[in-house]
């Protein structure tokens, strides 16, 4: 079982061939929304949308712990691929770029990122030196290729606690401490994937310029941020495919 965990600009998976939906409850309360079960190519897909189906939790807010003891317990996923809008801080990663980071830089603050801190249980410390799962990584990377998709591999994730977007000077400090992109729901989210033993890999979309980069050099321009946004959810949904294809 495949699952996706769909950030902005994707609140439904447009390939997904629905078989049911599951209402679920977990030791940590409620996920975001009901899992989507279904079918795209060979795989079993469970489909979640981290910021509600209409799109109602802002990071800070999201039951992350909930969420991955859902699609883990209650779905009985085997992955995990979670699609995250960021903004561009390298270069070459303007809007509309897809990347598949490899490192991350956390910035979040007061969010529940463990699952074991009840009193009975022994205080577990996990390896997190490659965060994500690299095979999955490397099977996305294989299937953009297959398709034609750019996604280039790598980059430094920077996590922030949002919801407000960065400041200029923010941006470069990000930029001082090694990260290419900045999103705000990487964390804790990939510690608790990893606390719960599944592998773990981000398609990062880059919806904007960061703050103060690009032709952003006194605001973010919203301008053109849904239509970049949604053309690149569009190659997310073509790059998905391709994984499915193999089973
Ligand atoms: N900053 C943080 N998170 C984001 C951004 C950004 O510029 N764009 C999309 N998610």
């Amino acid at each position: 079982m495949l699952a996706i965990l769909g950030g902005s600009g994707l609140t439904q998976l447009a390939n997904l061939e629905v078989t049911h939906r599951q209402v679920v409850r977990t030791p940590y309360g409620e996920p975001s929304g009901a899992l989507t079960f279904g079918r795209i190519g060979k795989r079993d897909v469970v489909f979640l949308a981290r910021h509600g189906y209409g799109h109602t939790i802002p990071p800070h807010l999201v039951n992350y712990r909930a969420n991955i003891w859902a699609l883990k317990h209650s779905a009985a996923a085997g992955q995990v691929v979670s699609v995250a809008s960021v903004g561009g801080i390298r270069a070459d990663l303007g809007p509309g770029a897809l990347v598949v980071p490899q490192q991350i830089v956390d910035y979040t603050w007061g969010r529940k990122s463990t699952f074991h801190e009840s009193i009975e249980q022994p205080v577990v410390h996990i390896d997190f030196t490659e965060p994500y799962d690299n095979e999955l990584r490397c099977q996305l990377i294989a299937a953009a290729q297959r398709c034609g998709a750019a996604l280039s591999s790598g980059g430094v994730y920077a996590a922030t606690q949002g919801p407000r977007l960065e400041t200029a000077a923010e941006i470069g400090r990000l930029e001082r401490d090694g990260a290419d992109m900045v999103g705000m729901t990487g964390m804790p989210e990939a510690a608790l994937a990893r606390e719960a033993e599944l592998p773990y890999a981000t398609i990062a979309v880059v919806a904007n310029w960061a703050a103060g980069r690009g032709n952003n050099s006194h605001s973010i321009s919203f301008d053109s941020l849904e239509r970049v946004l949604s053309e690149g959810i569009g190659r997310v949904h073509t790059v998905i495919e391709s994984f499915c294809e193999v089973g």
